[in-house]
């Protein structure tokens, strides 16, 4: 076809619109762009306070004078662990730690006042007599004490602290807390009070209190009373238990429990050292004593920390907030997209566009792009941003992984989009559920998801299962981001992600990045399918694709056939009806390229539903519409005018029959006839943010017009629908006035020279002035185009169809010139004549003397009208009869009028009524 647009200018016409469409939008895309620079400034300023309180001397390694002095140069200060509390030498260098006797983690007990402290320890065994033998091995019955190597005899007795230990032991908490430190024996001294030893230590000389503590064996018949004991609490606190299991002198198998404790808040489990080396050591000594004699020792000499390098302390934000606030940053698109989305479809913007000839190819290609590009955009605004920042989280991780991520998470993203805007109708509910969505994934991941892949012993199955939602996978890869940023890698020396990383097992970015690939794959297909079988108003079945295989369901053919016994009797009656449906036959036998429109037998049927009977919107309909012709369709509300109109611009399929526009088959070849048609639909489908003059440019250009033609026919188009004045052209159609949006809809149904227009209703809601412009155009626009019309106002189907047809109850009860059916329906004269009651009768005899087939068609309380056959009576005879009425009664008023348009259309409705009752 000449005039049918190529895929190009479709997208071409599209994407023109989009960016127009995005100008207008520019505070929007600030806005949006704004956000994530926000974030991340946020981010650094927060970053930037927390770094200057962790500038202080608190925070950094202690220091001090030498030699005792208070006060000295900062130059002279010697700094190192032994000035530094526990937050302060996190930061110092320690390039020998100190090695600290082991230590018994022991419970806080009361002890009475020089009375010795007793520390229980519970033990259970299949064999007890064994497990008691190895156990009174435990304790020493006296202490060993070498003066001359003090630290190195004390590892020789059982010693125990009550302190808590921190999480790293560059200074043994049990030596600078001040509390005494216990060692165990069997029997303390009666005069227990203790004794102070000086020690030298990671360079701090101190004393050191240490006393005596009684450590009792006590036995208990079954690790489940041990269990149920060191559960218990406070009372009769327990320093370790044992269970032998089945030991014996051949072989050794031995349960420890301790009693996890963790006083302050912040030290978890997980991160603080524990008193148990010490246990297992005890345990072991006594069985080996038990089996070699009280000479036999594994000596545990000292525990010391890894030595490590001067560190400064920090804490890395983007780490621990990153997650939540990025992956809120590149879920904001989300909302943005569906709601684009699902505007165009709840406004029927993309029917529209699809009945003005835009294919589904360029317009899931062009809208696909489009929010792929401003995707990438804001992402790529959103990396820059964090980098020039200098925040970690980009700088440090590759930024080919990064983009990688990020192009395949946003591609999944408007795919999502894409298939969720099929369910959703309503730009408010789709706009809402987004942004829930959006919060609530966050936190969900933040709160619920990060500790699931935290915790080592959940099932990574199931973290798997939970990335199948994008949001999760999102986070998961931005969890990983941070994870990276934050620590050092192996294989690039500092922090961040590097591809080998991928290969690591405890990195969750491969499988991130494989679920998100497959997933946009298929999400993209499901998407594109359920849009072809629902949205498109196309209406294809949901097996579309298979429908080369398939054959015709023949049920509605027999329910017609029920129906046409009743049918065909009325359409004997009515001549021009039966012409129209030869003429029909006529044409398609000898196809000739002058009608525009040819439909044959078209039938839409609506079945039954909740017990109603079905009903046929559209029934037989037989009509040719030649080019240069506008056909007016008449006809009371639900006569199946619209159910035609949307049959023949293909929102509906026909249940039966063809029609044929411009040759080619409305069932099949839909999409070429998109091309040659325009649509003034009944309620205005506009966008509200463009003007007047885009939108015709938009419609315009997908009609294949281009550069100067398709200027000067928006030109031409906007003065002929008086649009142009006072700059309503460059006004957005949102401000519009109900008659300006009536007539850009006119407009865009003409633009392109389409061959055949359907306009629904043109002029309701017009001022008469506007509406007399209106018809102008349509009759200028009539010349070489077939247009079809419905309309209830008389006045418009006389002004503009040179032919009409009346429409009741699915099915054409005449087709003709306005003349033709006046003169066919409307052979008579109404006359109407008021008087007062008591000379009703002598008008009738008046009427009766005049013709006697009038026929009175209305009376009430003196007022009546007769209808008078035309060829049965002269008008001059009328108005003698009037005159000499006058003389013998008072006539108030009287009129005589030929037959309106209006009349025959009342008339053909009410004897397709009264048949219908009949029938
Ligand atoms: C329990 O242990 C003792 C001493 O080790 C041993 O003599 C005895 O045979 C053991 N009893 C059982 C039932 O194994
Ligand atoms: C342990 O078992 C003995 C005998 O089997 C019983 O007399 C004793 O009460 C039990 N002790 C506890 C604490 O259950
Ligand atoms: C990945 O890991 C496997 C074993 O875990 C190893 O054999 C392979 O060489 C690694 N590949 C790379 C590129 O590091």
């Amino acid at each position: 076809m000449s005039n049918s647009s190529s895929f190009c200018t479709q997208a071409n016409a599209l994407l023109r619109k989009n960016l127009t469409f995005q100008k207008r939008n520019v505070k929007t895309n600030i806005r949006l762009i704004l956000l994530p620079l926000i974030l991340c400034v946020l981010l650094v300023v927060l970053q930037h306070l927390i770094d200057s309180l962790l500038d202080t001397p608190d925070f950094k390694c202690g220091c001090a004078c030498p030699n005792k002095r208070t006060t000295c140069n900062d130059s002279e200060k010697v700094c190192g662990v032994q000035y530094s509390n526990q937050n302060q030498l996190l930061t110092c260098p320690v390039p020998h730690p100190p090695e600290w006797p082991p230590l018994l983690q022991l419970p806080t007990v009361l002890c009475k006042e020089n009375a010795s402290c007793r520390f229980n320890m519970l033990f259970t065994a299949d064999n007890h007599s064994f497990a008691q033998s190895v156990t009174d091995n435990m304790f020493p019955s006296a202490p060993t004490v070498d003066y001359a190597d003090i630290m190195g005899s004390l590892s020789s007795n059982v010693l125990g602290s009550q302190s808590y230990p921190e999480d790293n032991n560059f200074l043994e908490p049990a030596f600078m807390s001040g509390l005494p430190i216990f060692y165990l024996q069997s029997q303390c001294p009666k005069n227990n009070s203790g004794f102070s030893f000086p020690y030298q230590m990671a360079g701090i000389t101190s004393q050191q209190e240490i006393r005596c503590g009684q450590g009792i064996n006590l036995w208990r018949n079954s690790s489940s009373d041990i269990n149920n004991e060191l559960y218990k609490g406070q009372t009769n606190e327990i320093a370790s238990a044992f269970d032998f299991l089945n030991s014996n002198e051949d072989g050794f198998d031995i349960v420890v429990w301790y009693k996890s404790v963790f006083s302050r808040g912040i030290h978890s489990p997980s991160t603080t050292l524990l008193r148990i080396p010490r246990s297992v050591n005890l345990i072991s000594n006594a069985y080996l004593q038990f089996l070699r004699g009280p000479g036999t020792k594994i000596l545990f000499e000292f525990v010391k920390d890894m030595p490590k390098p001067e560190t400064v302390f920090r804490i890395e934000l983007a780490s621990l907030l990153g997650g939540l606030f990025f992956t809120w940053v590149v879920l904001q698109l989300f909302p943005v997209i569906l709601t684009s989305l699902v505007y165009e479809k709840q406004q029927k913007l993309r029917i529209m566009m699809k009945m003005h000839g835009l294919g589904d190819g360029p317009y899931w290609l062009i809208s696909y792009g489009y929010f792929l590009a401003l995707s990438v955009i804001y992402i790529l605004c959103f990396v820059i941003f964090g980098s020039v920042l200098g925040l970690k989280f980009f700088t440090l991780n590759d930024y080919s992984i990064q983009f990688v991520f990020y192009f395949i998470y946003v591609n999944l993203q408007i795919s999502t989009a894409f298939l969720l805007s099929s369910f959703f109708s309503n730009v408010k509910t789709a706009t809402v559920t987004a942004y829930l969505v959006v919060f609530g994934t966050g936190l969900l991941a933040c709160f619920l998801f990060q500790n699931f892949v935290e915790a080592t012993s959940f099932p990574r199955g199931w973290i798997i299962c939970m990335e199948l939602y994008p949001g999760f996978s999102l986070y998961r890869g931005l969890y990983e981001f941070a994870q990276s940023a934050a620590t050092i890698s192996s294989n690039s020396g500092t922090g961040g992600m590097l591809w080998q990383d991928l290969n690591d097992s405890t990195n969750g970015m491969k499988e991130v990045l494989i679920i998100m690939l497959v997933e946009w794959i298929v999400v993209l297909f499901i998407a594109y399918y359920i849009d072809q079988v629902l949205s498109t108003g196309s209406g294809k079945s949901p097996l579309f694709f298979l429908k080369r295989f398939q054959k015709k369901p023949p049920s509605f053919e027999k329910l017609s056939i029920q129906r046409q016994g009743s049918k065909v009797l009325v359409q004997l009656e009515k001549e021009d009806v039966i012409q129209e449906r030869e003429k029909v036959e006529q044409l398609l036998l000898e196809p000739t390229i002058n009608h525009a429109i040819v439909c044959n037998d078209l039938k839409k049927f609506y079945p039954g539903r909740d017990g109603n009977p079905g009903k046929f919107a559209v029934g037989e309909l037989f009509l040719a519409v030649p080019r240069g012709e506008c056909f007016g369709m008449l006809g009371p509300n639900g006569a199946g005018k619209t159910s035609f109109i949307s049959m023949m611009i293909g929102l509906t399929k026909p249940t039966s029959g063809a029609a044929y526009v411009e040759g080619l088959d409305i069932r099949t070849h839909m999409d070429g006839i998109y091309t040659s048609m325009g649509v003034c639909p009944q309620h205005d489908l506009l966008w509200e943010s463009l003007t007047g003059r885009e939108h015709l440019l938009f419609y315009g250009r997908l009609k294949n017009l281009k550069g100067s033609i398709l200027t000067q026919a928006v030109e031409e188009s906007l003065k002929n629908l008086n649009l142009f004045h006072g700059g309503v052209a460059d006004k957005k159609a949102g401000k519009y006035s109900g008659g300006m949006k009536r007539r850009l809809s006119v407009a865009i149904s003409l633009i392109g020279d389409p061959k055949v227009v359907y306009m629904d209703e043109p002029s309701t809601g017009l001022d008469p002035a506007s509406r007399k412009c209106l018809w102008n155009v349509i009759k200028l626009a009539k010349q070489d185009r077939a247009i079809i019309l419905t309309t209830h106002s008389m006045e418009e189907a006389e002004a503009l169809c040179d032919r009409l047809g009346i429409f009741v109850d699915g099915s054409l009860q005449c087709v003709g010139n306005p003349k033709e059916l006046k003169g066919r329906y409307g052979g008579t004269y109404v006359f109407t004549m008021t008087t007062s009651s008591d000379h009703e009768k002598d008008v009738e005899n008046m009427i009766r003397r005049l013709t006697p087939n009038a026929n009175r068609i209305y009376r009430l309380s003196g007022t009546q009208k007769f209808e008078l056959p035309k060829k049965e009576v002269k008008i001059a005879n009328v108005f003698q009869a009037v005159e000499v009425a006058k003389r013998n009664f008072t006539v108030f008023a009287w009129g005589l009028a030929d037959t309106t348009l209006e009349d025959v259309f009342i008339k053909v409705a009410h004897e397709a009524e009264a048949f219908d009752t009949l029938s």
